[in-house]
């Protein structure tokens, strides 16, 4: 589909009651990265993840049509019960980008209201879940004035959508993986939104695990818009590009064939090759923490004892994603707490595992 064809135009110009939709939609975990983007967040290079399954955004949009169609739109934010005015300029950018797409959304009034399944801005893509349940609210409405828009363009649209929110936002609202870039290999695949893998994948990526370790949970110190905006001026950065292209198209056939040793090797590498583009980039910076090491060597050390498929991957954050087949969850689950939880912040860790993407609630 094209940029066009996700223009809303309706013949009639219907407002709608007052009233209200609720979704919940998961974050997600790439295994190839991106980082890097031209206007308007186009991805440099495709990247693919995993949809997760417990950590999640759940937001109720409440619109009331306006007084008078000249006022100025009030849009109120309201984050785990309380009145949040620090996000209020993100979203009110963000219906302004997506306004000449959703023109519907000029004649009402929001109330966002928004809570998260984990600690906000810890690395774990909380913008992610919370722009794709936004998006999909507002495709909520937009299904109201058009009932006959069909499922494929409601989900690829919600994704275009989340997309303009957060590049990353386009891979949650399906699962469990996702690609979101256009590459050869992958026929459907768009820069413009996120669309399931198209291929089968061997099972043993049947309900696989992620425990994430929460090493640090304050606020980044470097956000992933600086970040991306350094790749511009980057000296790796099209190597960069060139070798995350390479790695989905690899990555695509280890699905396929379940080739766990590879995959191990492909989702380790990336994740060490986003955060050298932080520490190479001008100026540098590094997210990881002491403990984002330790967590590291101690996988490793463990994988060499016991020929566990155990590996790690990284987000814009100093937290450390733990992947593991279903089947090695015993011993895994054994080895985190024994010797990795020392290492998380007040001990803290999520077990997720792979999810089926986003859900209405009401
Ligand atoms: O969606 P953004 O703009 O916050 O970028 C996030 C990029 C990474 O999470 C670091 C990698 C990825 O592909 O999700």
């Amino acid at each position: 589909m094209r940029e066009e064809d996700f223009v809303f135009n309706s013949p009639e110009n219907r407002i709608l009651d007052d009233g209200f939709v609720t979704w919940k939609s998961p974050s997600n975990i790439a295994l190839v990265k991106y980082w890097g983007k031209s206007d308007p967040q186009i991805p440099k290079n495709p990247s693919i993840s995993f949809t997760l399954n417990n950590c999640h955004t759940i937001t109720t949009l409440e619109y009331s049509k306006k007084e008078f169609l000249s006022k100025k739109q009030v849009i109120s934010v309201i984050f785990e019960g309380k009145t949040k005015e620090e996000f209020k300029p993100k979203i009110e950018e963000f219906f302004k980008r997506i306004l000449v797409y959703v023109s519907f959304i000029a004649d009402y009034d929001f109330v966002i209201k928004t809570e998260n399944s984990f600690p906000h801005s810890s690395g774990i893509a909380s913008s992610a879940s919370g722009m794709s349940a936004l998006a999909l609210g507002i495709m909520s409405l937009e299904k109201k004035l058009n009932p006959s828009l069909e499922r494929e363009y409601f989900l690829n649209k919600a994704s275009f959508l989340s997309r303009l929110g957060s590049g990353s936002a386009a891979r949650s609202i399906e699962g469990p993986l996702v690609v979101w870039g256009k590459h050869p290999i992958i026929g459907n695949s768009s820069d413009l939104y996120g669309t399931i893998f198209p291929f089968k994948t061997d099972p043993v990526f049947e309900n696989y695990q992620d425990t994430i370790l929460l090493v640090d949970q304050g606020e980044k110190q470097v956000s992933s818009t600086i970040g991306h905006n350094l790749m511009h001026s980057h000296p790796y950065a099209e190597n960069r590009f060139a070798q995350a292209r390479k790695n989905l198209g690899k990555l695509t056939e280890v699905l396929q064939t379940g080739d766990i040793k590879e995959f191990i090797k492909i989702v380790e590498s990336e994740a060490l090759a986003l955060h050298a583009m932080m520490m190479t980039s001008d100026p540098y910076f590094i997210l990881m923490k002491p403990n984002t090491l330790k967590i590291i060597n101690k996988i490793w050390e463990f994988r060499k004892r016991t020929n566990s498929n155990i590996c790690f991957t990284l987000d814009a954050g100093a937290n450390v994603h733990v992947l593991f087949p279903n089947r090695e969850k015993k011993e895994v689950d054994l080895f985190i707490s024994n010797e990795l939880i020392s290492f998380c912040q007040n001990n803290k860790y999520i077990c997720d595992s792979l999810g089926e993407g986003a859900e209405i609630v009401i």
